[in-house]
């Protein structure tokens, strides 16, 4: 009943009062306006005592972690919103449509300069990469958590959400699609993603590097984001409930073909193969494959390989299936996905992830 109400109440803080005069009384326009949207994470998370490894991600509320960070209101007039309180292996689609429509709001209307989403960082590139190809804005969206909950000695969290904040009511962030903040490291959601389970530097971007560094609460960037990404993306979800069903299967020594059976059978529209190596798989595999594009199920192939990507040079079977490119299979569903919502083309498809 609780979560009704709370619900509810976000409803109609999200459809309604982001007019002019309730943000004018908060957000002045000396400073830039930055609005906290919270999912929940290790950057919430609590644990019993500050140097044990087990806690309990998604407790405390946003206003909790702005309130536990020294200076960040002299980087912008902040205002935090709880979207929800989760671990984001609990991520739903839902959740993400609703991110999305909030800040589509908050930017259509000129009711903040920059948004930050705080996120637990299990999935996090995944909610990344779905909002860079999904908010036609230019400024920034930046994504932060922790790996150490906000109760640990050291917790990482603070810094990062301060750098976040920082970057995110910068002018100079503008424009260069939807970024990750963890450990000083500024990423594109283009090509971040976890690479350590639990250190606190946990994220990279193999094969391309970081985007930037933060130093002082300024941001210093090295490249660009050189994908098409945000105000240049073709795919509108305005009114969007749900995207096409799609699945990932993963390939390993003698995989049988009873997963990606079963996924074709189901009501999936696409799959996405976490190929070895160059995206390859078995032979099993490979009928599959073909049964699944005959009943009209889109494949694209990837690689569980952390780098290099898959290109168009196929060591054998299958060249209809798309590739990936350097979409690792997690990022590769959410293009595919969203693909579908424009093309079931084979072709069309590969160009699409080419694009992006
Ligand atoms: C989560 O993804 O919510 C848990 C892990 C984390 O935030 O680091």
């Amino acid at each position: 009943m609780k979560k009704i109400i709370s619900r509810l109440l976000l409803l109609v803080f999200l459809s309604l009062p982001f007019s002019r005069s309730i943000y004018a009384d908060q957000l002045t326009q000396s400073k830039p306006r930055v609005v906290i949207l919270a999912t929940g994470g290790t950057i919430a998370g609590s644990a019993a005592s500050a140097t044990q490894a087990s806690y309990r991600p998604g407790v405390l509320s946003i206003s909790q972690i702005i309130a536990s960070v020294p200076d960040i209101e002299k980087l912008a007039d902040l205002k935090g919103i709880q979207i929800s309180n989760i671990a984001s292996q609990d991520m739903e689609e839902r959740i993400w449509l609703e991110l999305w429509k909030s800040i589509d709001h908050l930017f259509s209307n000129d009711l903040c300069d920059g948004v930050v989403i705080t996120h637990g960082t299990d999935t996090m590139e995944e909610t990344a990469y779905f909002l860079n190809l999904t908010v036609r804005h230019t400024k920034p969206v930046v994504l932060t958590g922790a790996m150490r909950a906000a109760t640990s000695l050291s917790a990482d969290g603070p810094f990062n959400l301060y750098n976040a904040v920082a970057l995110a009511s910068n002018p100079i962030s503008a424009n260069r699609g939807v970024m990750v903040v963890m450990n000083d490291y500024i990423f594109s959601a283009n090509d971040v993603t976890k690479t350590h389970t639990v250190n606190s530097d946990a994220f990279s971007a193999p094969g391309f590097g970081a985007m930037g560094y933060m130093r002082d609460g300024a941001p210093q960037f090295y490249r660009e984001n050189s994908n098409t990404h945000t105000s240049s993306s073709v795919f509108d979800i305005n009114g969007v409930k749900s995207l096409p069903v799609t699945e990932i299967v993963y390939a390993y020594a003698f995989s049988s073909a009873v997963a990606i059976n079963a996924i074709i059978d189901s009501n999936a529209k696409g799959i996405v193969i976490a190929g070895v190596g160059h995206g390859n798989y078995n032979k099993e595999i490979s009928k599959a494959i073909e049964r699944g594009l005959s009943r009209g199920v889109a494949i694209v192939r990837s690689s569980r390989v952390a780098e290099g990507g898959v290109d168009l040079a196929a060591e054998n079977y299958d060249i209809k299936a798309p590739v990936s490119f350097n979409k690792n299979p997690q990022k590769a569903r959410i293009l595919l996905m969203l693909a579908l919502t424009r093309t079931k083309d084979c072709a069309e498809i590969q160009r699409i992830f080419a694009e992006y």
